[in-house]
């Protein structure tokens, strides 16, 4: 059945044929019709072909749906305490993960599927309707592994992060715990997971155990992505380039030499910024137009975890990279959108053309310019995802 949907006050595609090359590709007082799960048709209002059905927008601004490609949502428990903490002068570890990785273990898979299911949802009504999720609050063979199988229960885009941090029992014997990841864990993950990840970054992993377990996930069929410069400067970023991951998430402390590295990258390695962990433990934030102007391909993130970045809110991210790390409102939905389909090397969601999925987003705003200039507010009016409408259904008028 074909669904018109009208009325598009501002239509964002991400398609720069529709705009004389600009990025978001703006089509004003647009239509779009989807048929099934897909896009059929794209462009004036004036033009738009026959449908089954016709809903109309309102006169609403509507955008792709938020693609977020970087989220650990398999884990129990809570760290607010240790946000106060933080917000009251003390620093950031990676030593917190710990207390996390004790609740999940010691939770059981309906309790996990329950808070994955909770944060999915979440991340939906933020207008989310891509998203990648780690395990990595496991870390052992079998917590490892019921992690990526909770979080698929929920995406394809699921992340073998087995390196997040050195579990306490193996503190005194690293290169064990390396062996048990390259080993065991990752033979028992691999048939659950896309993707594989390591925390490259000060009281984590250094840049050989990562090159060593990138190396290793890569030869069992995994992609690599990484997490690498947020506590300070890292020889991971370069590294990730080197290995042609699809991704290298944090960049906080990124150099000139990593900013130049990741420009000549730009096909293959996205630079991930991730606003919520700098807000959350009040971290300096980097300067996403540093690597935009350099000529990076630059994604923004949620991150959601209970330790440095518990939101699922794509629109906050986006207010605080315009508001505090130099993204113009455009380069921010942009990177919310397109940016993250390209760190998931996906090109079936993030543009809205025909035969791309039918995942879009109507903002209760006249344009994508509110998402920053009216932060806080919820503007997450409708969302619809594979051409069904899964949160709110909009005015239809056959
Ligand atoms: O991406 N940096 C590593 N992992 C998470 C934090 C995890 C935690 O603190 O629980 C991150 O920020
Ligand atoms: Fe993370």
């Amino acid at each position: 059945m074909a669904v018109l949907y009208t009325d598009i006050r501002e239509l964002v595609t991400n398609d720069p044929a529709n705009a004389d090359g600009d990025p978001l590709g703006i089509i004003a007082d647009a239509a779009v019709v989807v048929d099934g799960a897909h896009i059929a048709w794209v462009g004036r209002r004036a033009a738009a072909p026959d449908a089954d059905e016709r809903v109309s927008c309102r006169d609403s601004s509507v955008i792709p749906g938020f693609v977020d490609s970087h989220s650990h949502l398999v884990f129990a428990g809570e760290r607010s305490a240790e946000f106060a903490a933080r917000m009251s002068g003390e620093p950031y570890g990676a030593g917190g993960i710990a207390s996390t990785v004790a609740a999940t273990r010691a939770a059981d898979d309906a309790t996990l599927l329950a808070g994955v299911e909770r944060l999915a949802d979440e991340l939906l009504h933020a207008g989310v309707t891509t998203f990648e999720c780690k395990s990595g609050y496991g870390l052992t063979v079998d917590d490892e592994a019921r992690s990526l199988r909770i979080a698929k229960a929920v995406t394809d885009e699921t992340t073998f992060l087995g390196a997040h941090v050195v579990p306490a029992e193996f503190r005194d014997d690293r290169a064990a715990y390396v062996d048990l990841i390259t080993g065991p864990m990752l033979q028992a993950c691999a048939p659950h997971a896309r993707w594989v990840d390591v925390f490259c970054d000060r009281g984590a992993f250094d840049v050989d155990e990562t090159r060593h377990i990138l190396t290793a996930g890569i030869a069992a069929g995994l992609e690599a992505r990484l997490h690498s410069g947020q506590l300070g400067p890292s020889a991971g970023i370069q590294l990730a380039v080197e290995l042609g991951a699809a991704s290298v998430d944090h960049c906080t402390y990124a150099t000139d030499d990593d900013v130049e590295a990741l420009a000549g990258a730009a096909d293959t390695t996205v630079a991930t910024l991730l606003p919520g962990a700098e807000f959350s433990t009040r971290a300096h934030y980097p300067d996403g137009r540093r690597l935009i102007d350099a000529g990076a391909t630059v994604a923004l993130a949620t991150d959601c975890n209970p330790g440095s970045s518990f939101t699922t809110s794509m629109s906050f991210c986006i207010a605080v990279a315009v508001r505090d790390m130099n993204f113009t409102p455009a380069q921010a939905l942009w990177a919310a959108t397109a940016g993250g389909a390209a760190a998931l090397r996906r090109d079936d969601v993030g543009v809205l053309t025909v035969g791309r999925r039918a995942d879009f987003v109507r903002l209760d705003a006249p344009s994508y310019l509110h998402l920053a200039y009216r932060p806080g507010v919820p503007l997450i009016r409708d969302v619809v995802r594979a051409g069904q409408h899964t949160v709110e259904k909009v005015e239809t008028q056959s």
